[in-house]
């Protein structure tokens, strides 16, 4: 008898083409990205923010597939796309397909309209995207079956996906939840944007963490590289961490005035590295080159009196040609004694990425069993 477990090489791929979100202006970099990883894949469709492949018959994809790819956001398998003015008679179409009532979730989303942080975007399910997945929801009920709207998926759940590419014009797909971010719709994570941040570094760093699975606990000392004005560290105190800003520029006042942080007007070249002898989570966010970041990091965790547990770096690209540059630069990463190293552009990214990576792979998802209320560490204040 065949085999037709879904991983088999003998089951058949469920369409010839699959879907890969990114950035609304990522497109090249991520075009060029995937088809430079995965040979098989033949560019097929493109608008900002959303992409389709060919997926070669020679060469096919197992129907669990993982990209290769430190751009996508998220992937399925694209099944087409479904055009009208009117939104039920596109549920009703869309509904009728086989993985939707195979699926116990469904994902719809807008793609991003702008970059990031431009015209006061932020990536996330609009009100529109979850009026349409309730029409999903009315539309499984009527089957007699249930699925849950715009919630975060369990590990390996299927996932019926709708991408509102135009008002009029959706892609739909499906996808296994197999990466953390493909738990989430759009590969987006509910993040609260109301709150009001010195920066939104704050939104960046909560993405990073959630993907990352790093997990602050009260008591750790963390020290940023390029700190000014203070999102990220604003986030780090909220979790009860001690932290060290490190960058000339000015800090909020807010940050300043808090008593587990400590500022250091320096460049972080120019910082001695015993300053760094307690930190547990080095943090780096410079608006400099990405080699020049790492250079910066690497003297301060080679030195032999300091002993982090890991890294969250921030690496800005000039050019979106550049994003070329990532495996050498997981490679430079990885060679400093780091076990995991892993690189993701963020939702909440501009035009970077976010490197992360620790010394053991243990330290990740542990966090949340291990969390003591511990009081926090005593940094050093300067004296005013
Ligand atoms: C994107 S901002 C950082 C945002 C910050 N992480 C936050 O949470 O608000 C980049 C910062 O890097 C600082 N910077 C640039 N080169 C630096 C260096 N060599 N050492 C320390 N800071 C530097 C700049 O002064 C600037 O404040």
């Amino acid at each position: 008898m065949a085999n037709t477990a879904p991983d088999s090489p003998t089951t058949p791929a469920p369409s010839q083409f699959i879907f890969v979100i990114c950035q609304n202006g990522a497109e090249s970099a991520t075009k060029l990205e995937v088809t430079n990883n995965h040979p098989n894949l033949n560019l097929a469709f493109s608008r900002p923010g959303f992409i389709t492949f060919k997926v070669s018959a020679d060469n096919p994809l197992p129907q669990r597939f993982t990209l290769k790819s430190a751009l996508a956001r998220t992937y399925g398998w694209s099944l087409g796309k479904c055009t009208s003015q009117d939104a039920s008679s596109m549920v009703a179409e869309i509904s009728t397909n086989s993985h939707f009532s195979s699926s116990n979730h469904v994902h719809v989303w807008q793609r991003d309209p702008f970059t990031p942080g431009k015209n006061g975007f932020e990536p996330g399910i609009s009100a529109l995207a979850n009026e349409v997945g309730n029409l999903f929801k009315a539309a499984a009920e009527k089957t007699g079956s249930k699925i849950a709207v715009n919630k975060e998926s369990k590990p390996d759940d299927q996932v019926f996906d709708v991408v509102m590419v135009e008002p009029n014009e959706w892609w739909y797909g499906y996808h296994f939840a197999s990466t953390v971010a493909g738990r989430w719709p759009g590969g987006t994570p509910a993040i609260d944007t109301s709150v009001e941040t010195y920066s939104r570094a704050y939104f960046k760093l909560s993405e990073a963490l959630l993907w990352s699975g790093i997990t602050i606990q009260p008591g750790d000392i963390c020290a940023e590289i390029g700190s000014a004005p203070g999102g990220a560290c604003q986030l780090l105190l909220e979790k009860g961490a001690s932290v060290i800003g490190i960058d000339p520029a000015e800090m909020e006042t807010g940050i300043l005035e808090h008593e587990n942080f400590v500022h250091i007007r320096k460049r972080g070249t120019d910082v001695r590295r015993k300053e760094f002898r307690n930190t547990k989570w080095l943090l780096s966010d410079l608006n400099a080159d990405p080699n020049f970041s790492i250079e910066t990091v690497a003297e301060i965790v080679n030195h032999p009196l300091v002993d982090v547990k890991g890294i969250i770096l921030t690496l800005k690209f000039s050019e979106w040609k550049n994003t070329t540059s990532i495996p050498d630069l997981m490679k430079a990463v990885k060679a400093l004694g780091f076990q995991v190293v892993k690189a993701r552009q963020l939702a909440f990214n501009r035009r970077e990425i976010c490197l992360v990576a620790v010394k053991d792979k243990f330290v990740l998802r542990l966090g949340k069993k291990n969390v003591k209320t511990k009081k926090p560490a005593t940094i050093e204040k300067p004296s005013p």
